[in-house]
């Protein structure tokens, strides 16, 4: 096996590669003056089983052609079957037609992965309407989840915690975590007007006397989630709030507006960042030992 770094991947790559103790390579990515994209390999993939390491975060558009390019690359060089890992996968929000017109960009950008890999592992899909990968993908699809490494962390570094999904959605993550520690957790509701504006609604009352208010969810991006649950939950009376995230995409200044507003914030490293505290690299070399 040969796991590539690609040109967002290359903070969890190597780990991988050096867990699995197989090779890593890194691919050469760079970017023309009118902003077209070349890559090359570094690697002889004759007959080799080429994992591309990719988290799509910030030039996500770019990240998806530049995995594209590689694996129909790695295909005409010989590779004998070619894997992607995304530990953040994205486009996954949008999976239905909510306005008459709309892209369905959830099931193209799939459609896309099927086309030019033969499986993708992916960490902590945001998945909705359609909850298994496995029908959103005709290739071999894994989902590898961080749950477990969030709890460990909550179980380690934080005494006494409630733990609060900030909206339905986030039950998979919250609720989860809470199951493994053996603590209650809470959904809250959530009302999303716009990109930037929700509503955070207590659906039953919650007693947080002498605990730490741990939020946990999947995606941090503009960070008004979490900070309109902070604001409902400082009304029941948390003082120490904590939040965990899978992936902290942090858009703009979210991570300067959340450490503002008092909140420990912490994530895991499948987007680096400098709270991305819990490493994701042995789930997923586990992931590919198990299943490749
Ligand atoms: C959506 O349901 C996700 O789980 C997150 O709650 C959401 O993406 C967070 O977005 P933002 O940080 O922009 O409020």
């Amino acid at each position: 096996m040969l796991i590539v770094s690609c040109s967002h991947g290359t903070h969890l790559g190597s780990s991988i590669a050096k867990i699995l103790r197989c090779n890593h390579s890194k691919l050469f990515f760079k970017k023309f003056p009118d902003d077209e994209v070349y890559t090359r390999f570094n690697a002889d993939l004759l007959n080799k089983q080429v994992v591309l390491v990719q988290s799509f975060y910030k030039n996500i558009n770019d990240c998806i052609i530049e995995v594209i390019f590689a694996s129909k690359t790695a295909k005409e060089l010989g590779a004998k079957k070619i894997v992607l890992v995304a530990p953040y996968f994205p486009y996954l929000r949008q999976d239905k037609r909510f306005h008459k017109g709309e892209a369905i960009s959830q099931k193209i950008i799939a459609g896309l992965i099927d086309k030019y890999f033969d499986g993708v592992y992916i960490m902590d899909p945001h998945l909705h309407r359609e909850n298994r990968l496995e029908h959103l993908f005709k290739i071999k699809a894994k989902r590898l989840t961080a749950n477990a490494l969030i709890a460990d962390y909550i179980k380690k570094k934080i005494k006494n915690p409630a733990i609060i999904g900030p909206d339905e959605e986030s039950y998979k993550w919250a609720q989860n975590v809470g199951e493994i520690l053996g603590v209650e957790s809470r959904i809250l509701g959530k009302k999303r007007y716009s990109s930037y504006h929700v509503e955070i609604m207590l659906n039953k009352k919650i007693k947080l006397s002498n605990k730490n208010v741990v939020i946990v969810d999947d995606i941090v991006s503009t960070g008004n989630t979490i900070l309109e649950t902070v604001k409902v939950l400082k009304k029941l009376g948390a003082t120490n709030i904590y939040c965990i995230c899978v992936h902290g995409i942090f858009v703009n200044d979210a991570l300067k507006k959340l450490q503002k507003a008092g909140i420990n914030i912490i994530s895991t490293n499948t987007i680096p960042s400098k709270v991305a505290k819990i490493d994701v690299s042995g789930v997923i070399a586990e992931g590919l030992k198990q299943n490749l």
